[in-house]
């Protein structure tokens, strides 16, 4: 176990956690939400989520363990944006929209690897890890071009806490610290900069909120995880805000014993449990099997309303010992299992039985603040502009759920 210090406002809220668990307590939202049902099947609702919420805000697209060296790169795609990040050998993480300048097709290729320089497959131009175009392929043949405007196009990006947060527009000026909304540095006491990639893999799931919603729910878990983490689990939680992140506790027993330690004694397990989500797609969850690990889940809307991509990436504090490994394995085996046979198999039922259009409302009780918060988030992103954006994560705005 390790021990630490945390800062004020963890320990803020793990007292606060503590108050609630003597108490056999937690805290309500007043009054049943309606939402309606449509919000998870149209269409066109759906193309302004991804336009004004994933198009826009930071989006959590790696962890800084998968890239830890210099020429370390990681492909993926975006709400369709081919999306290329590169650590250099200044080791800052760098994303680029993976698009040659010549004729467009992705320079990279290989999901990840390690490159000194990237050239494109197709004529051979070759850009630096920083994006720069370095050379263009029989250039007397080619023509004369300002090669300084023609590197890849660079994208937003930050890497704070061990993982690193892009935006998938180019033009952006979102600040994305502002809109860590210092949640960044609650996650920081993980010290995942220090942590190794093991795995990930992609499973296919519902409509992105209905799967967020999941993410957010401990109500569920005694009764359709009954039969993997059992039915002794709490069904209760707490929730906690900085924006529109939340981070998801148990008033657990194991509260009422920290409250009869010194803090110095308390360990980062028990400080940093619960389920730490990142707005808009992305949950932490932390594990023990073969060693402390984390499932990190990162959502991504499909290509239409009714279908989402989950990338289920497993990360362990020590690099994982010949003997642990087979732990890990069976670890993150078991939660590709509970994810994809009890969440999303539950989740695409729902999806289709609520596209079936019999229900008008779906409804959210007292003890769901943490989904009725995140959907308050989408209606506000869904509302502004994009100086009406900015503003909300300027420090001391009103935000949503306030
Ligand atoms: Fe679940």
């Amino acid at each position: 176990m390790t021990k630490m210090v945390a800062g004020a406002e963890l320990t803020a809220m793990v007292r606060d956690s503590i108050g609630h668990a003597k108490a056999g307590t937690i805290s309500k939202t007043p009054g049943i939400l309606k939402l309606a049902a449509s919000r998870y099947y149209d269409p066109e609702l759906f193309q302004k989520e991804v336009d004004q919420i994933f198009k826009r805000v930071p989006l959590m697209l790696a962890a800084s363990s998968e890239l830890p060296n210099p020429g370390d790169f990681k492909t993926m795609e975006a709400v369709g944006l081919p999306i290329l990040i590169v650590r250099g050998q200044d080791m800052i993480a760098r994303a680029f929209i993976n698009s040659c300048s010549h004729r467009g097709t992705n320079v990279a290729v290989a999901p990840t690897g390690n490159a000194k320089r990237f050239m494109c497959p197709y004529h051979g131009w070759t850009f630096t890890q920083k994006g720069e175009l370095m050379g263009v392929a029989s250039a007397d043949d080619f023509g004369e071009i300002d090669k300084s405007c023609y590197g890849l196009t660079p994208l937003p990006s930050a890497e704070r806490s061990g993982l690193i947060w892009v935006i998938a527009n180019a033009k952006s000026d979102l600040v994305i610290d502002d809109f860590l909304s210092g949640y960044d540095k609650l996650l920081a006491n993980f010290g995942f900069d220090k942590w190794h990639f093991f795995s990930s893999r992609v499973l296919a799931g519902p409509n992105w909120k209905i799967a967020y919603d999941g993410y957010l729910d401990f109500y569920h878990l005694p009764v359709l995880h009954r039969n993997t983490f059992g039915e002794d689990m709490f069904n209760q939680a707490l929730f906690y805000a900085w924006g529109p992140h939340q981070c998801v506790r148990a008033p657990t027993a194991n509260l009422i014993e920290m409250d009869a330690l010194p803090e110095d004694q308390w360990s980062n397990e028990d400080v940093m449990s619960g389920v730490w989500t990142i707005f808009p797609h992305i949950s932490i969850a932390s594990f023990g099997g073969g060693g402390r690990g984390v499932m990190v889940s990162q959502l991504m809307p499909g290509k239409h309303v009714g279908e989402s991509f989950t990338t289920q990436m497993y990360l362990t504090q020590d690099p994982p010992t010949e003997q642990m490994l087979a732990e890990v394995d069976a670890q993150f085996k078991f939660l590709e299992v509970v994810v994809r046979d009890e969440d999303y198999a539950t989740g695409l039922r729902q999806q289709r039985a609520l596209e079936g259009g019999g229900r008008e409302f779906v409804l959210f009780g007292e003890n769901e603040g943490g989904a009725r918060r995140f959907h308050q988030w989408v209606d506000t992103l869904l509302a502004a502009d994009d100086e009406e954006l900015k503003a909300l994560f300027r420090p001391g705005a009103i935000q949503p759920g306030a």
